[in-house]
């Protein structure tokens, strides 16, 4: 059992975080300036786990109150997933990335290292592999030409972790690169729920289910895969979650900047994911194709050996259970968190 400060905790993945940190006995404080988020989440987890955790609204960029919290609290471990998400907006706006994502997180280890609390699990993502790599991808394959602003943050937040543990021994580092996080905790209570139009297949994918939407669009038939449209390797979120917690583990344990890519291994497409969901919930979704979208590489999927072995680590759930998970979250959540 430790102490765990979650930033970011009250986000999709961070909120499904918390509920598996204190179902496995941990204690947890979240940080979060709510600026994609709400406190709601926090309470049904709090009442799913029958369990009490600390939050603190606080931006992560905010170097005074960071070094506070890190004063008045005693933590072992930090999870950390604050941080700006969409690919389109990061080439609209790259310096508020670069803000949030770059800034954001050296004001963290700042404080992590003042406060000698050197073990981390950082989210990073699956487009840090760039478009010069051969799916799967593999943790030893060169990262070194992200393809978008967001891809950049991650990249440079994981080379700014890399030297850390370089430069000071004492620091023990979990990068985990995701693959496409979906799904929704078995209970329906949390799930994603994005502000205004969603960005990403499946919050768009649900919200059409629901009426909210009147189609889906798909963006471009003409790739060069199976049926032409994209494939993606998707992660249940509760899977993901259980992923950091055996990471945790493993860095309370080995010192020294580690990293996995975390997805189950199996490429889908578009079209399959949306016959897929139309299948498992008994569903017609009206759709249209479009064109691409600015920016999507046309396939790709992990190798997920490594966090198998190393982290003795599995993925349960099969993209049946995660596109009923995602439904069932959205039909007795028709206006998310409201
Ligand atoms: P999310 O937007 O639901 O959660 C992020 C949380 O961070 C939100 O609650 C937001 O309010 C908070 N936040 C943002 N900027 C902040 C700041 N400056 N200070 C404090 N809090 C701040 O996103 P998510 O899907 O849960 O993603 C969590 C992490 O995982 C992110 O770092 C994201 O880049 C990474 N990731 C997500 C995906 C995905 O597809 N969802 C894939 C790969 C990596
Ligand atoms: N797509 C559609 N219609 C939509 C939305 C998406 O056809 O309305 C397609 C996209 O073109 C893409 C696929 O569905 O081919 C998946 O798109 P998402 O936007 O759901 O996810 P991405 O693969 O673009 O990226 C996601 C996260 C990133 C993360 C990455 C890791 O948004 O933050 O997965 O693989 F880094």
């Amino acid at each position: 059992m430790s102490n765990v400060l979650v930033t970011g905790g009250a986000g999709f993945i961070g909120s499904h975080m918390c509920l598996a940190l204190l179902e496995s006995c941990h204690d947890v404080i979240v940080i979060d300036n709510l600026s994609n988020s709400c406190l709601e989440p926090l309470k049904r987890v709090e009442k799913l786990a029958q369990k009490s955790l600390i939050f603190i609204e606080c931006d992560i960029r905010n170097d005074q109150k960071l070094r506070q919290i890190f004063k008045d609290h005693s933590i072992d471990a930090v999870i950390h997933f604050a941080g700006l998400k969409a690919v389109g907006e990061s080439q609209r706006f790259p310096l508020s990335y670069f803000e949030h994502n770059i800034a954001g997180s050296i004001s963290l280890f700042k404080a992590m290292e003042q406060a000698n609390v050197f073990n981390i699990v950082f989210s990073s993502s699956a487009t840090v592999y760039g478009e010069n790599n051969r799916s799967p991808y593999h943790e030893n394959m060169p990262a070194n030409t992200p393809y978008n602003n967001y891809a950049f943050t991650k990249l440079m937040t994981e080379q700014m972790l890399e030297k850390l543990a370089l430069a000071d021994q004492r620091w023990s580092i979990a990068l985990l690169r995701y693959f496409n996080p979906i799904g929704a905790h078995q209970s329906g209570q949390i799930g994603e729920d994005p502000r205004g139009k969603p960005y990403n297949l499946i919050p768009h994918l649900t919200q059409v289910a629901i009426g909210k939407r009147e189609k889906l669009s798909i963006y471009g038939n003409d790739y060069n895969t199976p049926d032409g449209t994209c494939v993606r390797d998707y992660i249940h979120v509760v899977d993901l979650a259980a992923a950091h917690l055996h990471a945790l583990d493993n860095r309370l344990k080995t010192n020294g900047c580690r990293t996995w890519n975390i997805g189950t291994g199996q490429g889908h497409s578009v079209l399959e994911i949306k016959e897929t969901f139309e299948k498992v919930n008994r569903l017609d979704i009206p759709f249209e194709y479009a064109p691409r979208r600015v920016g999507d590489l046309p396939a790709y999927f992990a190798d997920n050996e490594r966090a198998m072995r190393e982290l003795k680590w599995q993925p349960q759930f099969q993209l049946e259970d995660m596109l009923k998970d995602s439904w069932n979250w959205q039909r007795q959540n028709p206006m998310g968190f409201k």
